[in-house]
């Protein structure tokens, strides 16, 4: 182990992800010390020198000051959606390091969150899949990548190409068949929008072209993702579907934490098995790549719109296909922004919501 300990403030502690942190935290006390946690409306699931409830009258103010306190090394950034946008960057500006699981943040505003970051690594992956990436890409050089390959289970849908999507209820959304997630991310699983999110997040953080990123269905979710490089070459990251490892080595880069998951045994493995993504059936990942190549707010839209809707859906007030519906209805109505400053971002934003929710009434009045 080289250094000191690292303080830590976990941003969505009673998480899939946060939780998952935590016992990442306690099992190496030697190199982590747990200094904050942020919750939204379940409680605190332990003590902590500073917590902060959802909710609280002065919540952004006490936020902003976790994330830019002195004694705090690292910031987790674990609540999902543009919540996590302020934070993020007030954390990278005061140049603490930044594990970013919330791939809202750099969908709505990659641009912003990018120009933001001051040093290598400051802004490290959690998503399994970017840690994957990040993993095969360490020693290469730029000029040798040809190409990023995301790798999706394909969500509960994907292997029941009979299914009518217009029917698929919210408990079936929410069964995912690999991991155990949130019921956001867990949704977007579901509809591939979180594939194209992924594909957005990727494009920022490894600053690859978006004609060079692609994805793949690998139903069995051990490949995590691939390089491939100009001389033919793939590199994968493979590894049970267990968070522990992407989280620990954002915390711990550039170390690996022994033992922080159970190794994968190959002999045990299922055969792994490689698909072409149907855009017919899933259109979710070719709309967010548009939205990105078209830039100017489109992207805060997609993102914006996508999550009023799951959150729409979950509340049983549309239809499954409904999230795509109303995120294309977002985008079409989007007049297109001037720029990529925060405040075109949360301009974006804004519209997108208010489009949503006018068009919510309409339909169902
Ligand atoms: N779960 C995974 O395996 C996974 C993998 C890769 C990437 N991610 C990404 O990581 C992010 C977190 O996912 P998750 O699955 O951990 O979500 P989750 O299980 O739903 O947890 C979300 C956390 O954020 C808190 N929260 C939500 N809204 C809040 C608000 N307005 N103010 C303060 N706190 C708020 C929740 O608090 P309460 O529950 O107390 O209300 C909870 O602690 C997402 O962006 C997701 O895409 C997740």
């Amino acid at each position: 182990m080289t250094g000191r300990v690292q303080r830590i403030a976990i941003l969505g502690a009673t998480g899939s992800v946060g939780s998952q942190a935590l016992q990442v935290i306690d099992r190496y006390p030697d190199r982590f010390q747990l200094l904050g946690l942020v919750c939204g409306r379940r409680p605190a699931p332990r003590p902590a020198e500073v917590i902060i409830a959802g909710g609280e009258p002065d919540f952004d103010a006490r936020l902003e000051a976790l994330v830019t306190d002195s004694r705090c090394d690292i910031v987790l950034v674990a609540i999902p959606g543009a919540v996590s946008l302020r934070p993020t960057l007030a954390a990278l500006a005061a140049g603490k390091t930044v594990a970013i699981a919330s791939k809202e943040v750099l969908v709505m505003a990659g641009q912003a969150v990018m120009a933001a970051v001051g040093r290598p690594d400051q802004l490290r992956p959690v998503d399994s899949e970017h840690s994957a990436l990040w993993q095969c890409l360490w020693g290469e050089s730029p000029a040798s990548v040809s190409r990023l390959l995301l790798t999706a289970s394909g969500g509960p849908f994907w292997s029941r190409p009979e299914l009518e999507l217009e029917q698929v209820t919210v408990a079936e959304a929410l069964k995912h068949p690999r991991w155990s997630m949130g019921p956001k991310v867990t949704v977007d699983s579901a509809t591939l929008m979180n594939k194209g999110l992924e594909l957005i997040e990727a494009h920022h953080l490894f600053q690859v072209g978006l004609a060079g990123i692609d994805v793949v269905i690998h139903p069995q979710s051990v490949v995590h993702s691939l390089v491939e490089f100009v001389d033919g070459s793939l590199k994968a990251q493979l590894g049970n579907p267990d968070m522990r490892l992407p989280i620990g080595l954002a915390l711990a880069y550039p170390e690996r934490l022994p033992g922080v998951v159970e190794p994968t045994r190959l002999d045990s493995l299922e055969s792994l098995a490689f698909e072409a993504l149907d855009s017919q059936r899933f259109p979710a990942v070719e709309l967010c790549r548009e939205a990105a190549r078209r830039a100017r707010g489109y992207p805060a839209v997609l993102n914006a719109s996508n999550e009023e809707a799951v959150a729409a859906f979950l509340a049983g007030r549309i239809a499954f296909t409904g999230i795509l519906a109303a995120v294309e209805s977002a985008l079409a109505a989007w007049p297109g922004g001037g720029g990529e400053d925060l405040a075109a971002v949360l301009a974006a934003d804004t519209f997108a919501r208010n489009h949503f929710r006018e068009r919510l009434v309409k339909v169902s009045t």
